[in-house]
């Protein structure tokens, strides 16, 4: 019933220089980034933030749509616009987070398994009325001694394809969100690795449950070595292995492709996605672009502080950042777009 729409929705998230912005974090994560810089951790500060972020000028000319939390859909910007309506008069499709979080694996130490399936059919019919029309299903894997292991894997995978299978029988386009931890200290070659594992396992999932690969987006991390790796590896060299990966398991039916940053710094994490539709211009089936939260919002977050009369600077921070990225996503960023700013 919803098959044209959601084709037409997963395109237009990643329609030809666009990216989309995660604005979905859930309270803790929230109010752990607030408390940090000393903002208050109220409701009325989360929904100052999402405004100050949200009624960004021309935000619409670089992002495709935003990830919301249940909290901020069920908002409004200060002149009483539900959050959801503001994003589609800007010109961007709204979407919602539906999982709600990661959990421990009964008897696996260290790992995680995501939940929230739990009435999901029904949440999805009332988030599609609010105006989302695409979600998101974030699944989280951890690199360490023995881990992941293959019940982590296929536990997420099969939660990651029943959310994807219930999103598409309601109408929201599933962004399908395997994480691949940058913590750690392993190697690119065992981020390769694990990576390639993990997308293999996700997409005979998808298969088993019926997901329609052109009705989904893929949002993956990429192929990097472990922030406390020793390794040093060049820019050239993560594009390489994340593309190549990415090639040895992703359909092409699927639409395409939005990577989320993960702890890299705002302008790696740009550097990366300009070195990847640089190097593969023309020899990949799908667009690779951004659906970065920390990459794109902090320095807006740093510049806003909670204050009011901040909002013009954060905002000239956020669209700085969604320009680069955007560059980023055709293979036009270079190193004096950041010095202009
Ligand atoms: P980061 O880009 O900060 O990793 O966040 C993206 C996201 O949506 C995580 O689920």
């Amino acid at each position: 019933m919803y098959a044209d729409e959601m084709v037409a929705t997963a395109q237009a998230m990643v329609t030809s220089g666009k990216g989309i912005l995660a604005a979905d974090e859930s309270y803790s994560t929230a109010n752990k980034r607030f408390e940090k810089l000393g903002i208050p951790t109220t409701e009325e500060a989360r929904r100052a933030y999402r405004d100050m972020l949200l009624l960004t000028p021309g935000l619409g000319d670089f992002i495709s749509g935003v990830i919301l939390f249940d909290e901020t859909i069920h908002q409004s910007t200060h002149d009483g616009v539900p959050f959801a309506e503001a994003i589609v008069t800007a010109g961007m499709i709204p979407g919602i987070k539906l999982d709600t979080g990661a959990k421990p694996l009964a008897g696996a130490p260290g790992e995680t398994v995501t939940e929230g399936l739990d009435n999901l059919r029904d949440r999805v019919a009332d988030y599609y009325k609010l105006g989302a029309r695409f979600a998101k299903w974030r699944a989280v894997l951890t690199i360490g001694d023995g881990i992941p292991s293959r019940r982590c894997i296929e536990a997420n995978a099969h939660a990651l394809a029943r959310y994807a299978a219930i999103c598409q029988e309601g109408g929201l386009v599933p962004i399908v969100e395997p994480e691949v931890l940058m913590d750690g200290a392993h190697t690119l070659e065992r981020s390769f690795e694990v990576t390639e594992e993990v997308l293999h396992t996700v997409f005979a999932q998808l298969y088993l449950h019926k997901v329609v690969p052109e009705q989904m987006i893929l949002k993956p991390s990429m192929v990097i070595p472990g922030e406390k790796s020793s390794q040093q590896v060049s820019v050239e060299a993560v594009a390489t292995a994340t593309v190549k990966c990415l090639l040895c398991t992703v359909p092409a039916a699927v639409p395409g492709i939005a990577f989320l940053s993960g702890g890299q710094s705002e302008e790696l994490a740009t550097a990366h996605l300009n070195a990847m539709n640089t190097l593969f211009k023309g020899k990949m089936p799908w667009p690779l672009t951004f659906s970065y939260g920390r990459a794109l919002q902090q320095p807006a977050l740093l510049a806003w502080m909670g204050q009011d009369a901040n909002v013009p600077t954060a905002r000239q921070a956020l669209h700085h950042r969604v320009k680069c990225n955007s560059a980023a996503s055709l293979g036009q960023y270079t190193e004096e777009m950041e010095k202009a700013a």
